[in-house]
C-alpha cells in the first residue's frame, strides 16, 4: 500500500531533518561521539526543576483514585482552574477553567486551534523565519500558508501583515520569543498590530505560540500577547521552560475577550479528542497544577548563548544575538547555506583543513566558492 500523495510530498519537504540525523550519526561513527555536538533538535540541555521532579514523585505515588483514567477531554477541572489562575495573574484578564484546554505540548495546542478554525483553503499567516513544523500543522487541517517576511531584524512589520490579509485569512501565528530568530517582540509592535486588526470587520485569530516565554535573557520580560491583542489563543508548553519535551504537557487558552469563546472552547475540546490526543497526560497535568511556575536555570542558557555568540562572531559569522529561546540564527559567510555546511563538514574531517575561521575572513575553502 502506497502512502498518500500529500504525505509523500511532505516527507520529501521534511527530509532535511532526517538527513541531519543521518549525517550526525555518520559523523559520530567517523569522528567519535565526543567530537560531534548534536544541535539538530530543540531538545532541552538541562534537567527539569527540582520542584517539578519532587511533585511528580509525590503525585505518582499518592494513589489518587482514578488518577490514571480518562478525565474530561480538556483536562482535570482543578488543573484547569490552577492554569486559569496563573493566566489571570500573568495576563490580567478574567480567565476561567472553561477557557483552558490541557494539551500534549504546544504542538498539540497549535493543531487543536488550527483544526478548530480552518476550513479547506483558509489561510494562516506565518512570519518568516518561523518554526519549520508550522506549515505541516496548517496543512494537517486543509489550510494554506501565507508567508510574510519580517524586517532585517526579524521583527514583524504591521503594514506587510495588513497587506497579506484576505477574506480567507483565519489566523496569524505569532511566536515570541521566536524560534529561530531569538527575537522578543516589543509591546509597541503588538499594540500596533492590535490597532490594525481591530479595524478589520473579521479580524484573524492571533495564535500566540509561547513555549519559550520563560527563556528570556538580560532581564527582559516578554510582553503578554493576550493582554495586547484581543482575539488571541495562547499555545503554551512546559517542554522548554521545565525541560520536559518528551513528556508532552502544555495547554491551549482562549482569551476571554474572544467574542465566541464558548463555541470555540467546545470546538477545541472536540478537536483535542478527535485528533487522537483524547486528553493531555494525566500525571503531568496533576504536576502542573502545583508546579506550573517552576523554571529551569535561565542563567545557564544565557551563559551558553554568550559563549556561542562570542565564538561564532570570532569565527566570522554574522550573528543575531538571541533575546530569548535557545536558538542562534546566523548568516553563513556565503549565501548558499547548504553548500557552506557541506564545506564545514569537510573542514572538520580527519586529515582535512583544521584552520579556523577568523573575523572578517572566510574559511579558505569557502573563499574559493565565494569568489
Ligand atoms: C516555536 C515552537 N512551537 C512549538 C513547538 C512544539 O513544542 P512542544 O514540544 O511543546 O509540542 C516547538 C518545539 O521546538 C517550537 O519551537
Amino acid at each position: 500500500m502506497a502512502v498518500a500523495k500529500g504525505i509523500a510530498e511532505q516527507l520529501e519537504r521534511a527530509s532535511w531533518i532526517r538527513r541531519m540525523f543521518e549525517e550526525g550519526a555518520r559523523l559520530k561513527k567517523e569522528r567519535g561521539e565526543a567530537n560531534i555536538f548534536d544541535f539538530t533538535l530543540g531538545n532541552p540541555e538541562v534537567e527539569p526543576p527540582a520542584l517539578t521532579l519532587a511533585t511528580l514523585r509525590r503525585v505518582a505515588t499518592e494513589g489518587r483514585p482514578h488518577g490514571h483514567g480518562y478525565m474530561p477531554n480538556p483536562g482535570f477541572p482543578e488543573v484547569r482552574a490552577a492554569i486559569a489562575d496563573k493566566l489571570r495573574r500573568e495576563v490580567g484578564l478574567p480567565f476561567s477553567p472553561e477557557h483552558v484546554c490541557m494539551t500534549s505540548g504546544a504542538a498539540a495546542a497549535c493543531n487543536v486551534i488550527l483544526k478548530s478554525i480552518l476550513d479547506p483553503g483558509d489561510e494562516i499567516i506565518l512570519l518568516a523565519p518561523f518554526f519549520a513544523e508550522y506549515p505541516f500543522y496548517v496543512g494537517n487541517h486543509g489550510g494554506r500558508v501565507v508567508v510574510v517576511e519580517t524586517d532585517a531584524d526579524c521583527l514583524p512589520e504591521v503594514e506587510r501583515i495588513a497587506a497579506a490579509i484576505t477574506p480567507r485569512t483565519r489566523g496569524i501565528i505569532l511566536n515570541t520569543p521566536n524560534n529561530p530568530s531569538g527575537r522578543v517582540y516589543p509591546a509597541a509592535l503588538l499594540r500596533d498590530l492590535e490597532s490594525m486588526l481591530a479595524r478589520l470587520p473579521n479580524p484573524p485569530l492571533c495564535i500566540s505560540d509561547e513555549p519559550y516565554k520563560s527563556l528570556v535573557y538580560d532581564g527582559r520580560k516578554v510582553a503578554e500577547v493576550a493582554a495586547l491583542i484581543s482575539q488571541t489563543a495562547i499555545c503554551f508548553s512546559w517542554s522548554k521552560s521545565q525541560a520536559l519535551a518528551g513528556e508532552r504537557i502544555g495547554f491551549l487558552a482562549l482569551s476571554p475577550r474572544l467574542p465566541d469563546w464558548p463555541q470555540m472552547a467546545a470546538a477545541c475540546t472536540f478537536a483535542n479528542r478527535t485528533l487522537g490526543f483524547v486528553n493531555a497526560p494525566a500525571l503531568w497535568q496533576l504536576v502542573m497544577a502545583e508546579a506550573a511556575d517552576a523554571c529551569v536555570d535561565v542563567a545557564a542558557y544565557q551563559h551558553k548563548r554568550d559563549v556561542l555568540c562570542a565564538g561564532l562572531s570570532t569565527a566570522g559569522y554574522q550573528v543575531n544575538r538571541p533575546e530569548g529561546g535557545y536558538y542562534v540564527f546566523l548568516k553563513t559567510p556565503i549565501p548558499d547555506d547548504v553548500a557552506f555546511v557541506g564545506l564545514l563538514g569537510q573542514a572538520g574531517r580527519a586529515g582535512g583543513s583544521r584552520r579556523r575561521l577568523r573575523p572578517g575572513r572566510l574559511h579558505p575553502a569557502v573563499d574559493d566558492r565565494a569568489a
